[in-house]
This record gives structure tokens, C-alpha cells and sequence, in this order.
């Protein structure tokens, strides 16, 4: 493990091999690095666990619940996500140095604000900034407030009234669910009929839950992307943009999905773009969070489309995106430990000299393919052995595992989607050559994928 490898290296009397085996064996004073807790289970939390453990500032990582594959880099403690309580104890007995947290439901949960009241570090956001997640209306509100560049909107909590104005709007319209609804939320009705019918699931029927608030939005056109960024109060640091896949089957066909596929190194989001999404949409964004007296901590994500006339949002969340996260950090060529740990702390990340230039990256663009149990996004059946994973995959390819179990000996699939396969290489072309040809070693008879992932820039 590179952690132990790292600690050869230091060996305080040179002799690498000798300290190995006192190390391994004894408990012996040693140049001690942090330990961390990484919250989460999916593919997302496993690329974080991966970049940590390339940090030789770390030296415990914690992952509740974790998975299968998560196993391997780090110690899985079985506690929810969300179970806040659960895992604070476990922080405070564990002398936990830094929580770092994967999924918007342990932030909605209030993650964030009960372990700094507690004295603990975290990198995450309170519950009140991540409400530009959990609130469509409170992201749509401070955009209006705030210039920020998104499509026209009106909010709705009673159907009636929803029903009379989408009458007279012009189609396809967008229907959002105003709450956390796993990506589910949103509708985009083709006509009236399809209106009315989402309208009455959200506002009647209650079929998402009992917030019962919509926001009918403006249809928007254009390719998106996602620019996530680590931001601390005012202070914004960009990530390397990417493109997912939300549709289930290949042409962008099929229902909505949390992502099939992401890469990076983007064709048609040029330098202007980019540099017009962070100065007029994530910073913007991140100094109106801290004027309504929420200062954002975390990793604010920009969900961003390249319409005709501009770059506007189509949502923000407060947390890591999955998979983008997965295709991103693998090529983070920075420290992740010292970002997390500046920004916890509110330190200024630059000036820590090796972050004064910024965040580093390697050139190489990456793909990553997600390989999902039949019928997801819908009724999917788990349990299904994977073989395959011990393979030699070749240069540049990493599997992450989304959701699986080790059961019996054998690898399992454990949720809807189950493994991403990420591979790096000179251009994209070969990137996703890698990874498909690693995909295609993976046996297991319940899954499927995309072939097409990358298309939009290939
Ligand atoms: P959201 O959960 O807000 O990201 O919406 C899910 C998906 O619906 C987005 O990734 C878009 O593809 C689509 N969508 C959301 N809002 C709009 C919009 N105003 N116009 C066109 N498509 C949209
Ligand atoms: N990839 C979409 C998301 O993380 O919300």
C-alpha cells in the first residue's frame, strides 16, 4: 500500500525494510499522518478514498458504509450515511482528523453543522448552504437575486395554479420536484396531457414526498456539463470540467439515471466558457451564498448547459457529482488532504506553496464507463457474482466500485450501478479504447452499459 510505502521511504534510520516489519508488527512511534473518515458508499467516495490514499499526509482511512471494492484502500465501518449521530461517535472515539463527506443526504441530514458543533474537522457544507441542492426554489431564488445566468422559472405549491400556467406555456416545459428526489424529480413534458400528469404525482399525489412545491422552468437547449469546484466562503477553486451521461441507453435514449458514463477534456466548452462559468456563475454563486449568511464549505457543483445564447445553469448541488468525480480526481496531480484540510480549517489554499499556481493536473483526459444492473434505473435484482476484477487491466485503467458486496468469496452486485471502469491516455480516443477493452473483461451475467460514452466529444 503506498501509505507504507511512503513511511519506507522516511524511515528515520534508513533502513527501509527493518522499519517495515517493525511497523507492520509493533506499535512503534512513527512519523503519524492524519486519519480520515470519508462518508459515503459509492463510486464517488471510492475515487475520494483513492486520491486520500495518495496522500502521504494520511495515514488511517475510515469509509462508512463503504463497499466491496472500497475494502481495499480503506476500513469500512457499517454505518449510514445519514446515521449523523453514529457516525460522530464514531469520529470522536476514533480521534477522527477529517470527515469528508460523499453523499447530499448526510449534508440535508445535517452532517456538517452537528460535527463542528462537536469540535470535529469536516469537509462539507451546512445544512443551510446545501439547500442549493435540497430546494430547487432556494437555488432559483438566489440566481434571480444574484444575476446568475439560469432559465426563467415560477414556483407552485398549489396544483391548481400550476395547472392553469403551464395551460398557456409554451412546450416541452420543465417540471422540478423542489426537494431531494435521487435525480428523479425532474420532468420535461412534451405537452399539456404530460404536464398535467406530473404536475398531479408532485402537487396531488404527493408521489415524491409531502413538500409539495414545484418549479416550472423554461426548456433549455444545448450540451451540458459539469463544473465542480472546491469553493470556502468566497474563495473559489475550479476543478477540471467533465460531461455525464444521464440517460440510460446509448443516442441519450432511455430514462434519467444518477450517470452512465463522464469524462473530461471537453472539445466544446472552450477557454472563454470556462473562464466565463467561473467568473459569472460559481463565484458569483459562492459570494451570494455567503451574503444570505450561508457561506458555502465543500464542493459546490455547477450543472451547466451551453445554450445558443450563453452558459446558463440547470442546477447546482452542494457535494462531489458521480460519476464525474471518479473521472476528475484521478487526475489530480495536488494533494487532496491539503485542500480538504485548508478548507475545513478556512485557511487560504494558496498560500500553501505548492497550491499557489493552483490545483495541478496531469494532461491525460480520462473516461469512465458505468457498468449498471439490468433494469436500473428501474426494479433491478442484486446479488449477481462478478468475475473478472482481478484482471490485468493494462495501462491507465482504475475500476471503481459503485455498489458491491463480497460474499461467499466472489465480488457481488449490491445496488443499480455497480463498477465504473476510468482509463487514462494520451488523447480520448484511446481513453475510451482502454476502457472498453477492460469493461470486456468483466463477467457477470446482470449488467449492462453504455458503448457510447465520450460520444459528444469523439
Ligand atoms: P436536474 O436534476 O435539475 O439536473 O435535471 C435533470 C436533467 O433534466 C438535466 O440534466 C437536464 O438534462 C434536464 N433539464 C433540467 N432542467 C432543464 C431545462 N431547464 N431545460 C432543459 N433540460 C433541463
Ligand atoms: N452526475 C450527476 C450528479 O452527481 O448529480
Amino acid at each position: 500500500m503506498e501509505i507504507i510505502n511512503h513511511f519506507l521511504q522516511q524511515g528515520p534510520d534508513g533502513r527501509c525494510s527493518e522499519f517495515s516489519k517493525v511497523y507492520k508488527g509493533v506499535n512503534v512511534e512513527l512519523p503519524q499522518g492524519a486519519t480520515v473518515l470519508v462518508v459515503g458508499g459509492g463510486g464517488r467516495c471510492h475515487a475520494i478514498v483513492d486520491a486520500l490514499s495518495r496522500s502521504p499526509k494520511v495515514s488511517k482511512i475510515y469509509c462508512a458504509p463503504g463497499n466491496a471494492g472500497i475494502a481495499l484502500q480503506a476500513e469500512c465501518v457499517p454505518i449510514k450515511d445519514n446515521d449523523v449521530e453514529a457516525l460522530k461517535s464514531f469520529a470522536l472515539d476514533r480521534a477522527v482528523d477529517l470527515t469528508v463527506v460523499g453523499p447530499e443526504a448526510a449534508l440535508a441530514a445535517g452532517i456538517a453543522d452537528s460535527f463542528s458543533e462537536a469540535g470535529l474537522r469536516i469537509f462539507g457544507p451546512s445544512k443551510a448552504a446545501a439547500s442549493i441542492e435540497s430546494s430547487k426554489e432556494f437555488a432559483k431564488r438566489l440566481m434571480a437575486k444574484y444575476g446568475i445566468p439560469t432559465a426563467a422559472y415560477r414556483s407552485f405549491t398549489d396544483y391548481d395554479s400550476a395547472l392553469e400556467y403551464v395551460k398557456g406555456h409554451s412546450y416541452p416545459v420543465v417540471l422540478k420536484y423542489d426537494g431531494l428526489a435521487a435525480g428523479k424529480g425532474v420532468v420535461i413534458a412534451q405537452d399539456f396531457e404530460q404536464a398535467r400528469s406530473a404536475l398531479k404525482d408532485m402537487l396531488s399525489d404527493n408521489v415524491y414526498g409531502k413538500d409539495s412545491k414545484v418549479v416550472v422552468e423554461e426548456f433549455l437547449q444545448g450540451p451540458e456539463f459539469s463544473f465542480l469546484c472546491f469553493v470556502d466562503g468566497e474563495k473559489v477553486y475550479p476543478m477540471l470540467l467533465s460531461q455525464d451521461h444521464k440517460r440510460a441507453f446509448d443516442g441519450d435514449e432511455g430514462p434519467n439515471t444518477g450517470g452512465m458514463g463522464a469524462y473530461t477534456g471537453l472539445p466544446f466548452v472552450n477557454d472563454e466558457d470556462r473562464d466565463y462559468a467561473l467568473h459569472s456563475i460559481m463565484e458569483p454563486a459562492a459570494r451570494a451564498l455567503a451574503a444570505e449568511g450561508v457561506p458555502f464549505k465543500g464542493v459546490l457543483y455547477g450543472g451547466l448547459m451551453k445554450c445558443a445564447d450563453g452558459i446558463k445553469v440547470i442546477e447546482f448541488n452542494a457535494r462531489f457529482g458521480d460519476p464525474e468525480t471518479e473521472v476528475v480526481l484521478p487526475r489530480m496531480k495536488s494533494d487532496i488532504y491539503e485542500i480538504f484540510s485548508a478548507i475545513a480549517d478556512g485557511r487560504d489554499l494558496h498560500d500553501i506553496p505548492a497550491f499557489r499556481d493552483g490545483i495541478q493536473w496531469g494532461y491525460e483526459p480520462t473516461i469512465g464507463v458505468v457498468m449498471a444492473s439490468k433494469g436500473y434505473p428501474g426494479h433491478y435484482e442484486k446479488g449477481y457474482e462478478i468475475g473478472g476484477l482481478d484482471s490485468d487491466f493494462g495501462e491507465g485503467v482504475r475500476v471503481y466500485h459503485m455498489g458491491t458486496s463480497f460474499v461467499d468469496g466472489h465480488y457481488r452486485t449490491a445496488g443499480g450501478r455497480v463498477l465504473i471502469v476510468v482509463a487514462s491516455a494520451p488523447d480520448l480516443k484511446e481513453a475510451r479504447d482502454r476502457a472498453y477493452k477492460a469493461v470486456s473483461m468483466i463477467d457477470c451475467h446482470n449488467l449492462f452499459y453504455r458503448k457510447d460514452i465520450g460520444h459528444w466529444a469523439l
